[in-house]
């Protein structure tokens, strides 16, 4: 990687990369250097169909004209604004538009930075919230099991994936989680939403009778869980859990990092599984991955029980130095405007069909023992290698990238989410490469 007249040694020790096997990546590297709409372009000059909207981000594509422009042009008019105490128009017009956009309880808008930050946002403001309706004795934060809601403390404390939680001693007190809704063999191959499991919300019940309903703060959990390798909510259990929070008086968190902004081809799963949350958390989409940026949207009610007291006084005391950060701001709308432009959740509502029956044709290829979609989000799970858990989908994900795909794995999960400006012809290499990706591999 060194530069003309670089002297450092051709050297890749020195970033700690997230999320990754930095030894095998450092061996073998696997480098973008350019994208554009649905490809990426690798350092030797190869194109990879982008299965993944990057990192379930990318969901107008990449590089559109309309938000390289604003970002170009926003950072050459005001560069940074002061998040606390002071303002700057595109905050306020970007948290409207956000607001015009999702369903409508949701009157108000807490700026991130990430999809963590905006699950530590939620929790803290759950909690805030019945302090200041005088229940301050509701602490308790219920997760579920195979839950992802980043990797900050309150987010892997709530969460439910193992490996993310089992080096960092012993979290958040006061959390108990949900059992996880994946029931293999009652649901196997199933298109769209399972038929069993709504039964499952039910354990909250018990959570409640164990700990006392009024000790509870809030449920968060994800519509339908991503990271864990794509499990749809039964039908019926999003309800079930609303009802539950409901009748005990808890707060609903759904995290949509990954569903908001059309992947299953609504503005957020809320709105698609018609299941009202109290606050919902967003990010990627938001600005189609550009700039960093997540937000908290907040119904009225939780909003205004902070809104008193003397008015010089800060209502919540949190936010981040780039809490609505000018470029992300700019960004943000050039990519709302771009989605609204092109129709891009109704588009991905239209191709969902298309997207699981192609899919679903994996049936029967060697290793494949499940296969989930909705929208345009779908996961193929493969029989793990006999310990060797996860070594199967590594090598896929890897032949895939050879063959000019970018998947994504979890466990021995490939789980794919792809722009939303995917074509018919873009979704039958992606999937026909993968057939002979899984005819490959051992
Ligand atoms: C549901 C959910 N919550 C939170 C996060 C964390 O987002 P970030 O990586 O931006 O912190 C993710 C990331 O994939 C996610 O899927």
């Amino acid at each position: 990687m060194a530069m003309d007249g670089d002297t450092r040694p051709n050297d890749l020790s020195a970033f700690w990369m997230p999320f990754t096997a930095n030894r095998q990546f450092k061996k073998e590297p696997r480098m973008f250097v350019s994208a554009d709409r649905m490809h990426y372009r690798t350092s030797d000059g190869r194109a990879v169909l982008d299965g993944t909207a990057g990192l379930w981000c990318c969901n107008a594509g990449h590089n559109r004209p309309k938000i390289v422009e604003a970002i170009q042009k926003q950072v050459a008019e005001l560069d940074y604004a002061p998040a606390f105490q002071m303002g700057h128009p595109k905050a306020f017009e970007l948290a409207t538009k956000l607001v015009d956009m999702a369903p409508e309880p949701f009157e108000h808008v807490f700026f991130t930075n990430s999809g963590s930050e905006s699950v530590e946002t939620a929790l803290k403001i759950a909690l805030a919230y019945h302090r200041a309706k005088g229940q301050g004795e509701r602490t308790r934060l219920i997760g579920r099991e195979r839950g992802y809601h980043g990797v900050n403390f309150g987010g892997i404390s709530v969460g439910g994936i193992v490996t993310n939680r089992k080096m960092f001693g012993t979290l958040l007190n006061g959390v108990d989680h949900l059992p996880h809704t994946h029931l293999p063999d009652r649901n196997r191959f199933v298109r769209g939403q399972p038929e069993h499991g709504a039964e499952l919300a039910d354990e909250l019940e018990r959570i409640v009778a164990l700990h006392g309903g009024e000790t509870i703060a809030a449920v968060i959990v994800e519509p339908m869980a991503g990271s864990t390798g794509v499990l749809l909510p039964p039908k019926g259990y999003l309800k079930r859990l609303r009802d539950i929070c409901t009748k005990h008086g808890i707060l609903l968190i759904f995290d949509e990092v990954i569903t908001g902004f059309g992947r299953l081809g609504s503005s957020f799963a809320a709105e698609h599984y018609g299941v009202m949350p109290d606050l919902i958390t967003c990010a990627k989409g938001l600005t189609n991955g550009v700039i960093p940026m997540g937000a908290v949207l907040a119904t009225k009610e939780i909003h205004d029980a902070f809104m008193n007291g003397p008015e010089h006084v800060i209502e919540l005391f949190h936010g981040y130095t780039y809490s609505g950060n000018p470029i992300a701001a700019a960004a943000g709308l050039a990519t709302l405007e771009t989605y609204a432009e092109e129709g891009l959740f109704a588009r991905a509502a239209g191709l969902a069909d298309y997207w699981a029956d192609a899919l679903h044709s994996l049936k029967g290829l060697p290793h494949v023992v499940d296969i989930r979609n909705e929208g345009l989000i779908g996961a193929v799970e493969l029989e793990p290698i006999e310990g060797a858990p996860t070594k199967r989908a590594f090598s896929a994900f890897l032949k895939a990238y050879d063959k000019g795909i970018l998947v994504r794995t979890t466990g021995d999960i490939i789980a794919m989410s792809p722009p939303l400006i995917i074509e018919k012809e873009h979704i039958d290499t992606l999937v026909g490469t993968l057939a002979d990706v899984l005819r490959q591999i051992d």
